[in-house]
């Protein structure tokens, strides 16, 4: 089984404060939906009240098309895992994982099964008789992730489940997420505010920021087409620059004026487009230095990162804006330099003064 869930208008309310305002949106079933956003934007507070864990001040939840806000946690079919894991520290892993099974009342024999089928495809078979205390972060967070398994749930929710481990674990267990996620055909919905948990492993990303849905999209559509500037902001490393622009027209595309004063064509439909206080967005891998191709700008570099696979340089053009451009990793290129450097047109987005993305149709960039 698994949960087609159904989100409609649901907002919440902790006294005068509003965390969350009419939020809609649909997760079909199997997908791996990722909610994304800073931290305080309301993201544990949709999960937990999709588990049942907080009460719906407005708007319904349904699960293939029945209700489910009104009822209770256990009766949702839905299993959580917790960042803090939440394992009884007095049980073995086996009781651990076992507990909500027997709670239940399901035979011995269904339970030890399950139990050690998940521990299987875990590979914490050999763990089973150790208590939590004799388990490193990684190895509870498996615990934690077998003990939803074996309830068997249409849905799997979970809460920042890699923001305790270190970062070498986080990417490892981030990679068996996402094979243990091809093995469990079921629902699961992710939260976190790590951009790169969520490119990697969400079918689509709810991108999330003060109390609202900013974006709901696949991860290649919200890093080629985000919709606003904040989502611009928050998916993609380095951040993607902005300059403000002045706008003009040629062949029915925006013509940019940089605020050093040169020209940039860019393959943004002119159409449409009016108000002030426009923002250029161009990612540093569309910003290179000049060598022979021909100079948009030039610009004296201030910081040099060094990736290894591609250098960043942050240059600042003449009038004071800072421009982050891309040089391959091995860069020559010394803090000081003055560069040529050359922006791909093609590859802009242009923000209104609220910070929304015109809507480019038909034009690929990134
Ligand atoms: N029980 C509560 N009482 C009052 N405010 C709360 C409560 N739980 C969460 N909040 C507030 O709701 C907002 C969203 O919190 P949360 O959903 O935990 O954000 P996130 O998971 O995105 O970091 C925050 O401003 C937080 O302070
Ligand atoms: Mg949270």
């Amino acid at each position: 089984m698994t949960a087609h869930i159904e989100i409609q208008n649901v907002s919440k309310r902790y006294g005068s404060l509003t965390v969350l305002d009419g939020l809609s949106l649909t997760i079909n079933a199997n997908e791996f939906m990722v909610f994304l956003g800073p931290s305080g934007c309301g993201k544990s507070t949709l999960l937990r009240m999709i588990a049942g864990l907080e009460s719906v001040d407005d708007g319904t939840i349904s699960i293939n098309g029945e209700r489910i806000d009104n009822l209770p946690p256990g009766q949702r079919d839905i299993a959580m895992v917790f960042q803090s894991y939440a394992l009884y520290p007095h049980m073995t892993v086996a009781d651990n994982m076992a507990f909500g099974l027997r709670n239940i009342g399901l035979p011995a024999e269904v339970i030890s099964a399950r139990v050690a089928e998940a521990a299987r495809m875990l590979e914490i078979g050999h763990l089973l008789e150790r208590k939590p205390g004799q388990l490193s972060g990684g190895q509870r967070q498996r615990v934690a992730i077998g003990r939803a398994i074996v309830k068997e749930p249409k849905a799997f929710l979970f809460d920042e489940p890699l923001s305790n481990l270190d970062a070498a674990l986080r990417v490892r267990t981030r990679v068996e997420l996402a094979q243990l996620r091809n093995r469990v055909r079921s629902t699961m919905i992710f939260v976190t505010h790590d951009q790169i948990e969520a490119m990697t492993l969400a079918d689509r990303i709810v991108v999330m920021n003060n109390r609202k849905i900013e974006q709901i999209g696949t991860p290649m559509e919200i890093y080629s087409r985000p919709a606003s500037r904040f989502v611009a902001t928050f998916v993609g490393s380095p951040t993607m620059n902005f300059l403000p622009v002045g706008l003009s027209g040629e062949n029915g595309f925006a013509r940019a004026k940089l605020p050093d004063g040169t020209d940039l064509q860019t393959a943004i439909r002119l159409e449409g487009i009016n108000g002030s206080g426009h923002s250029l967005g161009i990612r540093a891998e569309a910003v290179k230095l000049a060598n022979g191709t021909a100079a948009t700008t030039t610009g004296k570099v201030e910081v040099i990162e060094r990736l290894g696979d591609r250098t960043l340089l942050y240059t600042r053009l003449k009038e004071g804006s800072v421009v982050i451009a891309e040089d391959v990793g091995n860069s020559r290129i010394a803090i000081g330099d003055q560069v040529a450097l050359a922006l791909d047109g093609a590859r802009t987005h242009l923000f209104n003064a609220e910070g929304r993305a015109w809507h480019n149709e038909g034009v690929g960039h990134g």
